[in-house]
């Protein structure tokens, strides 16, 4: 029955938006000199982007593109992922990761996760097939995957891996930064490439636009070709006086290409990163706090020889000690200003891939469970510890309301 507490409701005045950039004065200088420069496409500040993106990761090769969804696409290609091949990845992540490997006329094998929301190595064990060529494990919400086992996994069965670090930009494995070269002895030889994402909403933003980092300098050298339409090499300096009109294609390329104007961004944004996952991190830590005694809902799990950026804070709720079931707890936060989200619909629910695939509810059993109880709070530079505050009173208020 539910207990009908007379708790105050915390008042907000204003709504707090689930996500917002932090744009600093110069990012928006270096887009104003950009637009002035009369170099506004690829150009001059991908390429300092691109280097200095490697510096950060230690990734030998960086290659900009306008999203994580065009690089993840670009790299399933150069790794010639097409009609036939089998390509393993969670269900619970963003359908973009999905859709690029429908796009190639592969076949999206997706399989369950764990109780910290990653993908399992035993799934993607027991879901390999003759058929199958590659992984693409998800580092979900800024914590990286289990990768010994996956690297190990993929070098005996001679796969590839391509990494959704769409969330995980700045995050580590074993002290390394995921995209890096050499994350684990297993991944030497493998042939792999990473994704990341500047999309509004990530730790740092161009707007939209991604990065593909990889140790392969062949591969490096397809994916650059195959992003500007299977141009030959350098295209994109036609139009100086160091380039050259002639162009060759070599194959059906794709326009995934960034801009300099985003790449003015993604300079600064990437100079301000660390900062960022400070607070972020020390955001979350509050929330840690603050939740570690509510029985109505499990913080996040978090493990030590991982460096977690907290792209997202997903809580579970346990539904059984609330009268209110996940959907009604948004609705609820809502009416008292705070904005939330879910992270994610599984991939096998939704109507494309139960058609197409025969996927149905059941599959994928941990997946639905925690879908059905899983809600990501704010968390963003841009907040104050106050905001943090609100949001802890908010959901402290709910579950008091509507505990059983
Ligand atoms: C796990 C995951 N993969 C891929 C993407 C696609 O990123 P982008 O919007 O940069 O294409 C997202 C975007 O939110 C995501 O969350």
């Amino acid at each position: 029955m539910e207990t009908m507490m007379e708790v105050e409701a915390p008042a907000r005045e204003q709504f707090l938006p689930f996500a917002l950039p932090s744009i600093g004065e110069e990012e928006i200088a270096e887009v104003v000199d950009t637009l002035r420069s009369g170099w506004v496409t690829t150009g001059p500040k991908v390429k300092r982007f691109e280097s200095q993106f490697s510096a950060y990761t230690s990734a030998p090769h960086s290659i900009a593109v306008n999203s994580c969804t065009a690089g993840l696409h670009t790299a399933l290609a150069a790794l010639r992922i097409g009609p036939g091949d089998e390509v393993i990845l969670p269900t619970f992540t963003f359908c973009a990761t999905a859709n690029v490997v429908v796009h190639l006329g592969a076949r999206p094998v997706l399989v369950d996760i764990g109780s910290d929301f990653q993908i399992s190595p035993e799934a993607i064990e027991r879901a390999i097939t003759s058929r199958t060529r590659a992984i693409m494990p998800v580092h979900y919400a800024g914590q990286a995957c289990d990768l010994d086992a996956i690297y190990t996994l993929a070098a005996s069965r001679d796969l590839i891996i391509v990494e959704d670090a769409a969330h995980a930009i700045g995050a580590t494995y074993h002290d390394r930064k995921i995209g890096s070269d050499g994350l684990a002895a297993a991944a030497i030889n493998l042939r792999r490439a990473t994704a990341f994402s500047f999309y509004a909403n990530k730790n740092m933003t161009t707007g939209e636009g991604g990065m593909i980092t990889t140790a392969n300098e062949d591969l490096a050298q397809e994916m650059r070709v195959l992003l500007l339409h299977g141009m030959s090499k350098d295209a994109w300096k036609r139009y100086t006086n160091s380039g050259s009109w002639f162009y060759e294609v070599v194959s059906a390329g794709y326009k995934n290409n960034m801009t300099d104007i985003a790449a003015a961004l993604g300079i600064h944004q990437l100079q301000r990163l660390d900062g960022f996952i400070e607070l972020r991190q020390r955001y979350a830590r509050m929330y840690d706090e603050a939740f570690a005694g509510l029985d109505v809902l499990e913080i996040p799990i978090k493990h030590s020889d991982r460096n977690h950026v907290y792209h997202l804070y997903a809580v579970r709720l346990n539904l059984d000690r609330l009268t209110i079931d996940r959907s009604e707890f948004i609705e609820e936060l809502k009416e008292l200003k705070i904005g939330t989200s879910v992270h994610f619909i599984p991939v096998h629910l939704h109507p494309f891939y139960r058609e197409r695939f025969g996927y149905q509810r059941g599959d994928l059993p941990q997946a639905e469970a925690i879908y059905d109880s899983v809600l990501s709070l704010p968390l963003y530079p841009n907040m104050s510890e106050q905001d943090v505050r609100d949001v802890i009173e908010a959901v402290y208020h709910i579950a008091e309301t509507h505990r059983r």
